[in-house]
């Protein structure tokens, strides 16, 4: 039977807090009228101390598996693109997965920046479609609120924080995914780049003071960048997946700069109505801003079934990704209603599960601990457990 891996759930979360042009004007020399006429944007969500790219990931997350009405231990795998993790390890997928209860599901973190998202589906998809995997949960998550300069005009315009977050599920019904492609160029890492933080530049007292933990742009560079990348990605997925321009009803593209957007609707020769565009409200999110703009759309209408759409992006490394779905939400499996009360009822037993589990550990390293001095200088190696 041939596998197709369709999106039956999708959600999407922002932080509280909304910072316009006219307040981020009061802090760095700038003027709505300039951010407004050069990006498109007018404000963005901005995460407070208790909002982390977890937590937001986890709400975009329980939002998708509510639309596909999926209990958490039937997903097999969780993805997390993103380029502000919670940490530097453990992985943001392994925090949402405890959190979610996806006591089934492996987890691991993604990074390919802005592109990070159409990564994660591109895997996601090509797993379900070969039958490694049934269920996989997509989510792209960040608070780059954390890593912008919050003094440098140049960047700190740009950002803002939220996550989206897509339910993938095998299928015997056509459509789904239809293809996806990654691509890079690392020779231009340096254009978009957070220095300091990892095996190059570990933190010190000097990279804080220079300023390096935080992004660092040549926005003209990546601009050039991706307004070639965009249509020519574009193109070639959906020649891929055997279909024109013609039969492409959405574009739902990277929102980074509205100009970027109206340039590869220029050199598609498409209408600019058949683009999402929703950097007005967000800013960049990077890996979250597809998803989010996509869920605006299904929530606007926008999307009807059997729609083909295109999503496309790019970012930092440098990478860029596009995909081709054919929007299909009667491709959704048969579930109980059960299911419903059973995953509301699983998210208060996940927290206990981990509280135990973590209990349990605890318990374990202290017995560990103990048969460790028994057996210290013996040159055996420690008791093996289970
Ligand atoms: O996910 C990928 C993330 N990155 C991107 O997508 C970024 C792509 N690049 C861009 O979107 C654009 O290059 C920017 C929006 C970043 C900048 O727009 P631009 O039209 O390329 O402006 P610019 O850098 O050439 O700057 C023009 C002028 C400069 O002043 P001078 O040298 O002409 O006197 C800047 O200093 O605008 C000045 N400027 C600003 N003025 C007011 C730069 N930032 C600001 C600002 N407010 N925020």
């Amino acid at each position: 039977m041939e596998r197709y891996a369709h999106i039956t759930g999708w959600g999407m979360a922002v932080p509280e807090r909304v910072v316009t042009n006219d307040e981020l004007a009061k802090t760095v020399d700038t003027s709505d009228e300039w951010i407004a006429s050069r990006t498109g944007i007018r404000q963005r969500y901005v995460a407070n101390a208790r909002e982390t790219t977890a937590s937001l990931a986890l709400e975009a997350a329980r939002a998708a598996l509510e639309v596909a009405d999926l209990s958490p231990r039937q997903i097999d795998l969780i993805i997390v693109a993103t380029s502000t993790p919670e940490h530097i390890m453990p992985a943001t997928a392994c925090l949402v997965q405890d959190a979610l209860g996806a006591i089934n599901a492996g987890a691991f973190d993604l990074s390919a920046a802005c592109s990070g998202f159409i990564y994660a589906l591109g895997l996601a998809a090509n797993g379900i479609r070969c039958g490694a995997h049934n269920n996989v949960l997509v989510i792209g998550s960040e608070t780059l609120s954390r890593i912008v300069n919050w003094k440098d005009r140049s960047t700190c315009i740009l950002f803002g924080d939220g996550a989206g977050a897509f339910l993938l599920q095998a299928s015997s019904v056509p459509g789904g995914v239809l293809a996806s492609l990654m691509r890079s160029d690392g020779s231009g890492g340096d254009s978009l780049i957070v220095p300091a933080g990892g095996s190059r530049m570990p933190a010190s007292a000097e990279s804080v003071r220079n300023n390096q933990h935080f992004i660092q742009m040549d926005g003209k560079e990546v601009y050039r960048f991706a307004t070639r990348v965009m249509a020519s990605a574009a193109r070639e997925v959906v020649q891929c997946a055997g279909l024109t321009l013609d039969d492409i009803a959405l574009v739902v593209p990277h929102q980074a700069n509205r100009r970027i957007i109206e340039s590869a609707a220029r050199s598609l020769n498409l209408p600019e109505d058949r683009f999402v565009v929703n950097l007005d409200r967000y800013g960049n999110t990077s890996t979250a801003s597809i998803p989010i703009a996509l869920c605006e759309a299904v929530a606007a209408g926008r999307v009807r079934p059997n729609d083909h759409l295109v999503l496309v992006g790019f970012g930092a490394g440098l990478t860029w990704g596009a995909a081709v779905v054919q929007w299909n939400e009667t491709a959704k499996p048969e579930v109980s209603p059960w299911h419903r009360i059973g995953r509301q009822a699983g998210y208060g037993l996940s927290r206990v599960r981990s509280a135990v589990r973590r209990g349990l550990r605890r318990v374990e390293g202290i017995v560990y601990g103990k048969q460790s001095e028994v057996g210290a200088g013996d040159e055996t190696l420690p008791p093996r457990r289970g």
